[in-house]
Parts: C-alpha cells; sequence; structure tokens
C-alpha cells in the first residue's frame, strides 16, 4: 500500500484500527518484564523513553509502516536537499543548513548557501564579541550592559527561551531583556530600570513591518534620543532582519544588520541571527555548541531507521493520540526551572506549524491535526494541574524532560526533581485500582462504610501515556538537541497529514483587521458602519 497523498496512508491505518481498545500500558508492563528495554532510544547521553505508551510490538509495527507508507523519509529527504518545500510560499525550508556541520553544500537555484550562512555567523559572532568584550560601546563611551531584543513570535520566544535556559552560561556583566508585546508595559517596563547610554536593542523580525515590533522598535527609538540625542541611535541599535533595504530606513549602519534567508521561517529561525541576543549573552562558542547540538539530531532523523528514529516516534506516537485515538492535547513538562519558557516556545513551534486543516492540494483534511501543547515546569504543575491529567476524563500525553545532573544548582534538590519526575510517570502508567485503594485505608483502621464511600474518589485509572527525556545536563547542546528533536515531531507529523508546517496564513486575517481598526478605535468621532454589531458595540464602549 501506498498512501502519502492526502493522508490516505493514516485513513487505511485508522479503519484497521477501528473499535479496537487502546493498549494497556499497565497491563503490558506487568506482562514484560523487558518493556522499557525495547522501547527506549538511547543517543550518547540522552535517553528517549516511550515505554509508556499505548504501544505494542503490533502497533508500532503499524505506526512504522504508517510513516513509510506515508513517505516520510522521501520528504525528510526532499526538506533537507534545499527544494522548495514551502509550496505555498514558494520556498524551500532550510533552518538545517544554518546548523549544517557536514561540509557539504546546500543547493538552492543552483547556489551554495553555506558561504553565506557561514559568513553571516561570523559577522554576528564578531559584533556579539565587541559588545561582550566592552569594544564596541555606546555612544558615550560607556560598555554596554543591557541587551534589549524587540520582536515578537519566532524572533522573540526562540532567543528568550534559550536565553533563561542557558544562564549558567551567560556572561555575568550582561543582562538580557526581550521585548514582545505592543502593550505599552512590555518596553515601559523593561526600560524603567536601564541606562540609555549602556543599552542597546536588537531589532529582530523577518519582514521588519510587524506591528508590535516596528511599534516598540520607534518607542525605544524616541526612549534613546530623549537620552542621549539623535547622534546616538547609530550605537545602540542593531537589526536582524531578511529585508535589508528596509532596515536601512530605519537609520541602522549596514555593519549592525545581520541577514537571513527567507527560506528560514520564522518559527524555525533561533538557528540563524535572529539568535544574536543569545550569541551577545553566552558567546559564539557556546552558541557554535547549540548549532552542533541541533546537527546532531539532524544526523539521527537522517539516518536512523524508523523504529529508532526519535523525532519519528515522537511524530507517530502524536499523530497515535491526536488522530487515531482523538485526544486534543500535549503537555510538555520539564523538571528543570530554567526551561519554564519551552513549552510557550513549543507552542508556536507546534501550533503554528501544524494547526492546518487543508492538504497540500488544498482539499480538506479529515484527520485531526496539530494539538494544544502546552505546559509549565515541574515540579510547579504537581501542585496547580496535575490532577486533571491523573484523574480527569481528558487523556493528556505528558513530556517529561529532565536532566540526570544539574547545572549550578544544590545536588539535593536535584535528586527530588528528579524522584518527583519519575513517579509522575510512574503513577500516570501504574494508577492504584479500587481493592488497592481500600486496602490502604482498611489497614488505616477507617470503617469499612466510609472507606465504601471515599474509595472511588481516590482511584487512579492509570494507562495514561508519557515520554520521557532524560539527559546529562541543560547546557548549549542539549538544548540545541531538545529543539531539533521537536522540529522534526512537528514535521513528521505534517508529512504523515500530508499538510504544509512552513507557512502561517491563519495569523493574516487578525493582522489585516487590527490594522483597520486602529484608526478606529484611536479617534472618539470615527464612525463605526460596516462593522459587525460586537466589534462597533465594543469600540463605542
Ligand atoms: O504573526 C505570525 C508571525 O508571522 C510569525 O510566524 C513570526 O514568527 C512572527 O509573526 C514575527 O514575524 P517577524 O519576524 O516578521 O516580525
Amino acid at each position: 500500500m501506498t498512501g502519502s497523498q492526502n493522508g490516505a496512508a493514516l485513513s487505511e491505518l485508522k479503519k484497521v484500527l477501528e473499535g479496537q481498545e487502546p493498549v494497556s500500558i499497565k497491563a503490558a508492563f506487568a506482562s514484560d518484564p523487558g518493556r522499557f528495554a525495547k522501547y527506549h532510544v538511547q543517543l550518547d547521553d540522552l535517553l528517549f523513553d516511550f515505554s509508556k505508551h499505548r504501544i505494542d510490538d503490533a502497533l508500532l509495527g503499524k505506526l512504522v509502516q504508517l510513516a513509510r507508507d506515508s513517505e516520510v523519509e522521501a520528504k525528510r529527504d526532499k526538506m533537507f536537499s534545499g527544494a522548495a518545500y514551502n509550496t505555498t510560499e514558494h520556498r524551500p525550508a532550510l533552518h538545517t543548513a544554518l546548523r549544517n556541520f557536514s561540509g557539504e553544500p546546500i543547493m538552492v537555484d543552483g547556489e551554495d548557501v553555506m558561504p553565506d550562512v557561514i559568513a553571516t555567523r561570523e559577522k554576528v559572532a564578531a559584533f556579539a564579541t565587541g559588545i561582550r568584550d566592552g569594544s564596541i560601546p555606546g555612544a558615550t563611551g560607556k560598555t554596554i550592559t543591557d541587551v534589549v531584543n524587540i520582536g515578537i513570535g519566532g524572533s522573540d520566544l526562540g532567543p528568550a527561551m534559550a536565553a533563561r535556559a542557558l544562564t549558567p552560561f551567560s556572561s555575568p556583566r550582561l543582562r538580557t531583556h526581550f521585548v514582545s508585546n505592543v502593550d505599552g508595559a512590555d518596553l515601559g517596563d523593561t526600560v524603567a530600570a536601564l541606562d540609555p547610554a549602556t543599552t542597546l536593542f536588537i531589532i529582530s523580525s523577518k519582514t521588519f513591518t510587524t506591528l508590535e515590533t516596528m511599534t516598540n522598535a520607534q518607542s525605544a527609538r524616541d526612549w534613546i534620543v530623549a537620552g542621549l540625542g539623535e547622534e546616538a541611535v547609530k550605537h545602540h541599535f542593531a537589526a536582524v532582519s531578511t529585508k535589508l533595504d528596509l532596515v536601512a530606513k530605519f537609520g541602522i549602519g549596514s555593519e549592525r544588520v545581520f541577514g537571513f534567508k527567507d527560506w528560514v521561517g520564522g518559527r524555525y529561525s533561533m538557528w540563524s541571527s535572529i539568535g544574536l541576543a543569545l550569541v551577545i549573552a553566552i558567546g559564539p562558542a557556546q552558541f557554535e555548541q547549540f548549532l552542533r547540538g541541533g546537527f546532531e539530531i539532524d544526523t539521527h532523523f537522517r539516518q536512523a531507521p524508523i523504529e529508532a528514529n526519535i523525532p519519528m516516534l515522537m511524530g507517530l506516537l502524536g499523530v497515535l493520540y491526536r488522530d487515531i485515538q482523538g485526544v486534543s492535547t500535549q503537555a510538555v513538562i520539564p523538571y528543570d526551572q530554567r526551561l519554564g519558557r519551552f513549552p510557550a516556545y513549543l507552542q508556536q513551534l507546534d501550533m503554528e506549524s501544524n494547526g492546518k486543516s487543508v492538504h497540500l492540494d488544498g482539499s480538506h483534511v479529515t484527520a485531526q491535526t496539530g494539538p494544544i501543547v502546552w505546559g509549565e515546569p515541574g515540579t510547579n504543575g504537581q501542585h496547580a494541574f496535575f490532577q486533571l491529567i491523573h484523574q480527569g476524563t481528558e487523556i493528556v500525553p505528558v513530556d517529561f524532560l529532565v536532566a540526570a545532573e544539574p547545572t549550578q544548582a544544590d545536588a539535593h534538590h536535584h535528586d527530588l526533581l528528579l524522584a518527583n519526575c519519575f513517579a509522575q510517570s510512574q503513577a500516570l502508567m501504574q494508577g492504584r485500582d479500587i481493592g488497592e485503594v481500600a486496602a490502604q485505608l482498611e489497614k488505616g483502621g477507617m470503617a469499612p462504610d466510609e472507606v465504601k464511600r471515599l474509595a472511588p474518589h481516590k482511584v487512579f485509572s492509570g494507562d495514561r501515556p508519557s515520554s520521557t527525556f532524560l539527559y546529562r545536563r541543560l547546557d548549549p547542546r542539549t538544548l540545541g538537541r531538545l529543539i531539533a528533536l521537536y522540529e522534526h515531531r512537528v514535521f513528521t507529523m505534517a508529512a504523515i497529514w500530508d499538510t504544509n508546517p512552513f507557512d502561517q496564513w491563519g495569523v493574516e486575517l487578525g493582522k489585516e483587521l487590527a490594522s483597520k481598526l486602529v484608526p478606529i478605535v484611536s479617534d472618539a468621532g470615527a464612525a463605526t458602519d460596516g462593522l459587525d454589531s460586537s466589534t462597533a458595540g465594543l469600540v463605542a464602549h
């Protein structure tokens, strides 16, 4: 069977599985002591444990066949080749070129993109080094102490998440801030404690037209001019964009402008010069480790057989739950406080990529596509929303992420963190049935009537799925690996659904309507004729 078109392979598999009960994870563990040995993949220090999923050999075999029939490998090779994979925007999706250390060329329209990738990376590194060592000072000659990245979505979430994740690797002399929201409170609160003479703004925008970013950039410019005068602007701004002509108009000199190509999607762009704020924070050498981590996963994704290919397995499990079993969300719970923004980063990566309703050929999908991705760090989540994951009526597959060793943290704290992380996936899998609950309550001396009344409330069904990603420690290489794993998970799922994970037309309508409403909202006397009654009522109020 082949069914690469329109997700046909998935429809076939759904028919085969129709009416079948999900595999009992609990029972599978009880009957097979070798289950972990079978269902984990180790890539150096990175362990991917997928044994606590609703799979057995037969189902896993069918999922692997689904990947084959959906031609995931051929599609993957096409993406890496530089072909125009993003068919609705007529361009390649080549973020992988930004972390290509193979020494091999990557051709786009007959030209090797690698010399330009390397030259841009070197230009970023030189500027970052100058800011870090103070050889590129502000207008008054003072050393820069605060770097403010102004960007939104893919021009914010990646560097913001990573700067926090990699705090122990950051220059202690520099503070990094991220301003994204058009709400003036974001910029206002950020600059309140800053000195213009020691502040550098990086305007990060692929298109250099995004309303939020351009508004914040203008206000930041006004703040610098008010504090230091017009002449200071050229010393206190840098820009990252694909639109070099628009940046020039803003008044930023070309030596402080860092480009990237339109074949890098916004949510895939932190590997490019969009990472400038991060490069300044952690330095070019650590940033290279981050890129190399991504490259290691690219190599694994391209070479490992499907059965042992971590991102492909992640994607297949994602399709199993989302589409075949109708599960609507995916929780990502890093037991790593510094990965606090990782779920938000993945939200954009996954939901902007896979929140699609049409196949590549424009026909409507019959599948359920992208899950709602959400999460917060553990152990905090345990005391907030884990109740629903353990006992609610909704099944929520969980990705647990945890380091074996702490990075600059207390070892005892870390033992508690690890124990809690492992205990959660164990509890989700095992559950506790009514017999166990009753026995425990009786042992504690509870009266039989009370045991009967209380026991149902204390039952955990178990059989709730999770993956665990266990890595040595959270460093730049590991972070690069984790991000690339999720990028390829998203790709694998889109390949099975036969959708385009690289466009984002769904964000356009809101942008268009907002720009029409700006003059109406700004002018108290403006006519609201032609607006729907709700919008008109809100504006009037
Ligand atoms: O509105 C969505 C979006 O286009 C994202 O895809 C992108 O990451 C973000 O806006 C920011 O865009 P830009 O980098 O062009 O300012």
